[in-house]
């Protein structure tokens, strides 16, 4: 059934297909038909940072960046959905185009830069929602914020969001925002990670509520840099690590069309990369939760992030080629694999 539903959307552009697919969606589930496409939901609870999750398959950030599709996503079986990048104010992102599809390899390439109508919309939407399942909000800042300011952004949108989430992603990984993915390093990571858990740990007394912090990082860095990220998210008490974004290597579709567009690569070329990070990052913090995202697209690939050390993993490409069956197919598949 999505195979046709796919080969239709597939002649649109992208970034409309996505649009008509939501809306879509959205009204499939209030006939309640989400059931009927997605299947029962699988029945694998875990327990990660301190919350119990119905299974370990979620979604992505980026797909739903302002909350406005909640109750039709979270009805597709997922053991939780990550809402966002959200920035403080609302902005428009890039020009279009700026999605484009490489299905020789199942990727995508985007460049869409934090398009979304600020946090506020987004607490609002979330609030109206029926969704009671796990929910991650992922926070940015705006591409008007300079990057020496962009704390002050994290810190607002964290404030908002912190009563409305159950853990909230910091978003330090995105190629499309400039200067973004520097604050994965160095004295800036150290700076951002220490004052997001200062004023995480002051908001979870006030609220008496736990919310963990997960951080989202890049697939494009070497073993060392790997450990200097490890490092600083231990030491800064950091609760979970995201890994990975998209990429901006472009080795694995070299030669095919839109190879060449600027943006962040997803889908099965950033299989490896994403799970290199991941083991790195499992031999570095034996403890540290850790959601393995890029490049599943089937219940084996998913299971090749349990293996790599990911404790729960989340879906973006691969449920766009794939369609709402894989979520059941990975979620049963990550359920019988220990
Ligand atoms: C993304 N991704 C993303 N990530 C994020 O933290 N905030 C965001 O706003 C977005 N936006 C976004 C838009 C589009 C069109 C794509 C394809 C991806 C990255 C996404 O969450 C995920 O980390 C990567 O896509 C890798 O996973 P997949 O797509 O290979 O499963």
């Amino acid at each position: 059934m999505y195979d046709l539903a796919r080969s239709l959307l597939f002649r649109l552009d992208p970034e409309r297909a996505h649009d008509l697919s939501l809306t879509s969606l959205d009204w499939a589930a209030r006939v309640k038909a989400t059931r009927w496409m997605a299947g029962a939901p699988v029945d694998d609870p875990t327990t990660v940072m301190g919350l119990t999750f119905p299974n370990r398959i979620g979604l992505a950030a980026g797909l739903d960046k302002n909350a406005d599709h909640l109750d039709a996503l979270g009805a597709l079986g997922f053991g939780f959905v990550e809402v966002g990048t959200v920035t403080p104010r609302a902005q428009s992102g890039n020009p279009k185009p700026r999605l484009f599809r490489l299905p020789e390899r199942g990727a995508i390439i985007n460049r869409m830069g934090f398009n979304n109508h600020g946090v506020d919309h987004l607490v609002e939407r979330v609030k109206a929602s029926r969704y009671r399942g796990v929910i991650g909000i992922n926070i940015g800042k705006n591409l008007t914020t300079a990057v020496e300011d962009a704390e002050a952004d994290y810190l607002y949108c964290l404030e908002r969001v912190h009563d409305h989430a159950d853990y909230v992603a910091v978003n330090i990984s995105s190629p499309n925002t400039p200067g973004l993915r520097n604050l994965q390093f160095g004295d800036h990571l150290d700076r951002l990670l220490a004052s997001l858990r200062e004023a995480g740990t002051r908001l979870d007394k006030r609220s008496g509520r736990r919310v963990p912090l997960a951080v989202k990082i890049a697939p494009d860095m070497d073993e060392d840099e790997v450990r200097l990220v490890a490092g600083a998210l231990a030491s800064n008490g950091i609760d979970a690590v995201i890994a990975t974004n998209t990429t901006v290597s472009r080795e694995a579709v070299a030669g095919l069309e839109h190879a060449d567009e600027q943006g962040g690569l997803s889908g099965c070329p950033v299989l490896d990369a994403s799970n290199r990070v991941i083991a790195q990052l499992r031999e570095a913090l034996p403890q540290l939760p850790i959601i393995g995202v890029g490049g599943v697209d089937s219940g084996q690939a998913a299971v090749s992030k349990r293996q790599a050390g990911a404790d729960l993993v989340q879906l973006y490409s691969g449920f766009i080629y794939r369609g709402p069956a894989l979520v059941r197919e990975t979620a049963r598949a990550l359920a019988s694999s220990r």
